[in-house]
């Protein structure tokens, strides 16, 4: 099922001429940790928006580590001033692979 979706978000991509295939939003985990309250697609808000951040890693090869790590973990601020709360702040504990699914979904965008 999620090859599927995954196939059809491609093929959705690559209809649009889009230059990168972006990744189904992961919506479960997005929610969960309510990313979109801060963020936005587009729209740098509260926070940077999620095509900036992608516009700054997506080339970078260590970049996703770095990003999980921080996404489950913290870290220094890259962007301003204000730090990213830690996923207890945000909605609960956030697992290895759930960070990296979200992480793989950011930069794709
Ligand atoms: C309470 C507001 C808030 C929420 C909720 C939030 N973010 Fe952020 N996010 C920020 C801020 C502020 C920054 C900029 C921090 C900085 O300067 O590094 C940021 C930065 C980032 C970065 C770039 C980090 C870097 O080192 O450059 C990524 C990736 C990111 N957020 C992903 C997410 C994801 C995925 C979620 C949901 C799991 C999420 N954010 C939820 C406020 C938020």
């Amino acid at each position: 099922m999620m090859f599927v979706q995954a196939a059809a978000a491609l093929a959705a991509a690559l209809h649009t001429g889009a230059a990168h295939a972006q990744l189904p939003e992961p919506t479960e985990l997005v929610n969960q940790q309510h990313c979109m309250f801060c963020h936005t697609t587009d729209a740098p808000f509260l926070a940077p928006s999620f095509q900036q951040i992608a516009g700054r890693y997506r080339d970078k090869p260590d970049a996703s580590a770095m990003l999980e790590q921080k996404l489950r973990h913290g870290g220094k601020a890259h962007w301003g001033d204000m730090a990213m709360p830690l996923p207890k702040d945000r909605g609960g504990p956030l697992s290895a692979e759930d960070a990296h699914t979200l992480v793989q979904w950011v930069l794709s965008q």
